[in-house]
């Protein structure tokens, strides 16, 4: 019985190197951080369960990290742990590779490896699969192996296997999601207590809200990367990061805030998705949408998917985006599927983008120029007569039509805001009208965010 072996009255037993018992699982974990930590701490604590579960008990077997230090009370034991993870996921032994690195490189050649050399993966690393996923999956399927990745989008809120499995009688029409915990805890504090965006920033960064370099989340880049992965499940295409808009939180103020209080909406940074007819829409921006519904009640680092099926209708999928256990919990979740599969001898793989290898190919992906949106428009202009008709013309000769007007308080020495509610529009229309009121000298500045009303 092997050192690692996660039954309780084994756990002090000599380590073996042969795979010689079949009632045996051996996981390797790459990466022994904070998602890593969960995963050993969630092996550990529920090993008599998953032995029930599965027939066949965990041995984590060894744990890759350059900066990892034994840690007894987690049974870390020093033999377990090694600086070389291109030996670890080759050693005959090993069943499960579990990447929790993070990043491109290593991770991917690590991944590649493991998976040539006939290891099923698991990982939650959505940047490395939103820009390599099509290498990744293609290898596993080449080589009859299975890459699990629930922990990816939405942390602990299981929205891969439901996208993959539990929707899949159903036609997916659109997906919108809060799927960056930061942007949500950002603009819920900035609502909440009428902060500034700065502000509020600084106080996620002092709470291991956010990095100490915010730059990935705050500007929707890590939420575009999880769209990529909704993207496939939902639609069954393949989508890369570049192609999908990306506008992030960072010019968001409290005034705009206020004002879409005003006109009844709350501000979320959304990844959006929608099948029009083969065209796919793939969106990520700060998005008015209306106070009533069920995602302007997601708050701080919650996170939420909100899915429009066919017939289904809509359902929504809610929990903890990110933090050790919720995220860890994930992971668990697709050790053990992948272990059920290899005990009973069967490709838990192949599907694992819920397509046939190869079936999932690029697609059309709309340009945001053709996107139809109501728009939220803000504009400092000079308080003198005639500016609300000089703008609301222009808009008229876009063909976009004003649905309400905010006029009210008195701005900054000679100028006020103007706040306008547009009906929908083509982006198009309104980048050529944004373009046009730049122009009027009475007009300083200008800046708009898209309205979604029928979410
Ligand atoms: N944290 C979350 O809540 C969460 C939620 C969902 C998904 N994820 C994803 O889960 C993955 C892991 O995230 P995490 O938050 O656990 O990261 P983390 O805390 O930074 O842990 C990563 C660990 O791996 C080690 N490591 C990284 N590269 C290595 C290398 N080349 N060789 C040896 N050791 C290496 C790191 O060592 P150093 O500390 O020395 O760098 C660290 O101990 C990422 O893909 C992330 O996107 C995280």
């Amino acid at each position: 019985m092997p050192a690692g072996h996660l039954t309780t009255k084994h756990r002090t037993e000599p380590a073996v190197t042969a795979h010689t018992d079949a009632r045996l699982v051996r996981v390797a974990l790459l990466g022994c951080g904070t998602v890593g930590e969960g995963v050993v701490r969630l092996l550990r604590r529920n090993a008599e369960m998953f032995e029930r579960k599965l027939g066949a008990a965990f041995d984590l077997a060894g744990v890759a990290d350059r900066s990892l230090r034994p840690n007894p009370a987690l049974g870390l034991e020093s033999r377990l742990i090694t600086r070389d993870p291109a030996s670890l996921v080759i050693r005959p032994d090993i069943d499960i590779v579990v990447e929790l690195f993070g990043g491109q490189e290593p991770a991917r050649s690590l991944m590649l490896k493991a998976l040539e050399a006939g290891k099923d993966v698991v990982t939650a690393n959505k940047a490395l699969l939103a820009e390599n996923g099509d290498e990744i999956f293609r290898t596993a399927a080449k080589c009859g192996r299975a890459v699990g990745f629930e922990a990816s989008v939405g942390g602990g809120v299981p929205i891969i296997r439901t996208l993959r499995e539990a929707l899949a009688g159903d036609r997916q029409l659109a997906v919108y999601g809060i799927v960056n915990g930061t942007c949500n805890s950002i603009l819920s504090v900035m609502t909440e207590a009428g902060t500034e965006f700065e502000d509020a920033l600084r106080q996620a960064q002092e709470s291991g809200l956010a990095e100490a370099d915010p730059t990935l989340d705050i500007e929707g880049h890590d939420a575009a990367h999880k769209l990529c992965l909704l993207v496939t499940l939902a639609f069954g295409v393949l989508l890369k990061p570049a192609r999908v808009f990306t506008e992030g939180i960072s010019r968001i103020t409290r005034a705009d805030i206020n004002y879409a209080r005003q006109l009844g909406y709350t501000i979320k940074l959304l990844a959006i998705a929608k099948d029009d007819n083969g065209a796919i829409e793939a969106r990520v921006h700060p998005t008015m949408i209306p106070r009533r519904h069920l995602l302007a009640d997601v708050a701080g680092a919650f996170n939420a998917i909100y899915v429009h099926s066919e017939a289904l209708g809509p359902t929504m999928y809610y929990g903890q985006g990110a933090g050790q256990l919720p995220t860890a919990t994930a992971v668990m979740a697709d050790i053990l599927e992948i272990a059920r599969h290899r005990r009973a001898g069967s490709r838990g793989g192949a599907h694992a983008l819920g397509y046939p290898a190869g079936a999932v190919r690029p697609g059309s992906i709309k340009r945001m120029d053709d996107v139809v949106c109501e728009y939220y428009l803000r504009f400092m202009a000079r308080d003198q007569p005639g500016v609300l008709g000089a703008i609301a013309s222009v808009l008229g000769r876009n063909r976009i039509s004003i649905a309400s007007v905010i006029q009210q308080e008195r701005g900054v020495g000679s100028t006020v805001p103007v706040i306008m509610r547009t009906h929908e529009a083509p982006e198009r229309n309104l980048k050529r009208a944004l373009m046009a009121i730049a122009k009027l000298k009475m007009v300083e500045s200008s800046a708009f965010i898209r309205i979604e009303e029928r979410l």
